[in-house]
């Protein structure tokens, strides 16, 4: 059987898809309608006049400065345009502002005018969020790290990297990669992310299974507080028990406590063989008997395991210009990767996988990668599936941490309440909502449930929400395994967090940022 693998993948007409470029594309989506609960603007943030424009000219470069003629400068609005509205375009502000420092100083001088003056402000990355969190909400601010892309220091023999935040992910991993090392994280939105965003979100990903949380391959931040207070914490050690662990409190912050302007960062040798396996699976059950053989045989190697199921295939397929690599359409994918130094080990325990997986009958069909080139195909077909979907609609998205046995069991309850509603129809066209599905992190026990449809309405919402988030709580999960909370998840934190644990949160928001100038109306 497994030689039937091989033999089919070598036919490369089964590859014959291009591979898209890894910079993430803002999906066009101008008939969307922007749809979410919007919090009234805090009346006591003032509004920008001339004379803060003079101020910041005073601090910035002029052609770091975007000012449209409402606060005084000759910008055309729509440079702002993509300042100002989400990766999803679901989330709109209407900032007339974008400052984009190059040094942690000017970032410094920034928040300490904004703090004395109550100018609210929204740090922003690469733009790339998933809950409305670097986007503003009103006219606050943009401050944007995009200028700041400096590596300030790299070293080879412990592999730490200290980069300025704005570093594009992508660049990074090419940098360390020249070097023979990896990034820790890598994820499908990483030709625009910057590792300041993904530090500030805690982004998860597809190397999580491997190399954890950035909680753990972070050694150190530089942070500038609200009132300008440039906290020096960059630290370059693996192990320093000096107390508390402050830089903590900024990863998965979301730009809420301070503005991160420097990353300390390890990164792991390059793994010399790397394979990579697409695998047709006719049940969720099989997803996770996979996932427990995979283990099992290959865990000293395993560097990925994710899933997706037939409607997510035929959004990518769609979009991607990708064909399918195996032999039929079967409800379920899996790919597993492997990472190792030895090849001939590697291909062994691989073969043997892959062997054991279809005796058993636990996959039906199956697509071994013989080169990079379709190694990385098979990773388009995975991670282009976010953009396929946004392509295809109104993207609605719930990431969520549940149980595994239990995981996929919410993407068919959801199909069902909308079915019920008459808003949906599996297969066919002219209902309110075009598809419902699951993909994700499996190994990670992170599901992403999307919902596709025509545009973000009350009556589609209202099916879902808060119905996801009482189901995730029913079975002790999380309301937000990776994504972060941002504008989304803002008031429906009590799904995954008690009212004490709550207070302190805010009681730290009040610490770090007392008059609460920093990313409002997000994250608590
Ligand atoms: P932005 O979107 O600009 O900002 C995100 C939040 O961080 C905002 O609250 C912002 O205020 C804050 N922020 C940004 N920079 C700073 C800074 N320097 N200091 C303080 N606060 C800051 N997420 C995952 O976890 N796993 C995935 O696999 C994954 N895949 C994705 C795939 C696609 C196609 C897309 C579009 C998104 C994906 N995401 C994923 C979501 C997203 O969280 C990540 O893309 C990324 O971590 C955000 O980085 P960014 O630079 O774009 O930050
Ligand atoms: C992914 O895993 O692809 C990302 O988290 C983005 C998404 O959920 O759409
Ligand atoms: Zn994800």
């Amino acid at each position: 059987m497994f030689a039937l693998i091989r033999s089919r993948v070598m036919a490369r007409s089964r590859f014959a898809g291009a591979i898209p470029g890894s910079k993430v594309c803002t999906p066009g989506a101008s008939a969307l309608l922007r749809h979410y609960h919007k919090p009234s603007r805090t009346a006591s943030f003032k509004t920008l006049t001339k004379d803060d424009l003079e101020h910041f000219k005073g601090i910035l470069p002029a052609e770091t400065i975007l000012a449209t003629p409402a606060v005084g400068g000759s910008s055309d609005p729509i440079e702002l345009e993509g300042f100002n509205a989400d990766w999803l375009n679901k989330y709109r502000g209407n900032s007339q502002l974008v400052l984009r420092p190059k040094t942690t100083q000017e970032v410094s001088d920034i928040l300490k005018y904004c703090n004395a003056q109550g100018i609210a402000v929204v740090p922003q990355g690469g733009n790339t969020g998933l809950v409305g969190g670097s986007v503003p909400v009103h006219d606050e601010v943009i401050l944007s790290l995009r200028n700041m892309s400096r590596v300030r220091n790299y070293d080879e023999l412990s592999g730490v990297l200290v980069c300025d935040a704005g570093c594009v992910l992508e660049e990074l991993g090419n940098y360390v990669g020249e070097r023979d090392h990896i990034m820790p994280l890598d994820l499908g939105a990483k030709g625009s992310c910057h590792i300041g965003g993904n530090v500030a979100t805690n982004a998860g990903g597809i190397r999580f299974l491997r190399y954890g949380s950035l909680h753990g391959s972070v050694l150190g931040l530089e942070v500038v507080l609200p009132d300008g207070t440039i906290l020096d914490n960059l630290s370059t050690l693996r192990k320093d028990n000096t107390g508390y662990d402050l830089k903590q409190l900024f990863i998965g912050s979301e730009g809420s406590l301070g503005v991160i302007t420097g990353v300390s960062v390890i990164t792991p040798q390059r793994s010399s063989a790397v394979n990579v396996t697409v695998l047709g699976v006719t049940s969720y059950e099989n997803v996770q008997r996979a996932f427990a053989l995979a283990r099992k045989r290959c865990g000293e190697i395993l560097s990925a395991y994710e899933f997706w199921d037939a409607t997510c295939m035929g959004a990518v397929l769609h979009h991607q210009s990708l064909k399918n690599p195996l032999s039929a359409e079967f409800p379920f994918y899996v790919l597993i990767e492997t990472s190792g130094s030895n090849k001939d080990h590697d291909d062994e325990k691989m073969g043997g996988l892959l062997e054991e997986l279809l005796e058993e009958g636990i996959v039906e069909d199956g697509a071994l990668a013989q080169d990079d080139s379709q190694i990385a195909r098979m990773w388009t077909m995975r991670e282009g599936i976010p953009e396929s979907l946004a392509k295809t609609g109104a993207t609605y998205k719930y990431d969520v941490s549940i149980p595994i046995p239990v995981l996929y069991d919410i993407v068919g309850d959801i199909a069902k309440r909308l079915e019920s509603a008459q808003l949906y129809k599996p297969g066919e066209s002219g209902f309110p909502v075009k598809l419902v599905c699951g993909y994700g992190h499996i190994g990670d026990g992170n599901l992403h449930l999307n919902i596709v449809a025509e545009k973000f309405e009350d009556r589609v919402t209202n099916i879902f929400e808060p119905y996801v988030y009482e189901w995730v709580k029913s079975h002790r999960g999380s309301i937000s395994a990776e994504h972060g909370v941002g504008l989304m998840k803002r008031d429906h934190l009590e799904y995954s967090k008690s009212p004490e644990m709550l207070a302190y949160m805010k009681r730290m928001k009040e610490v770090f940022d007392p008059k609460g100038i920093l990313n409002p109306y997000k994250v608590v």
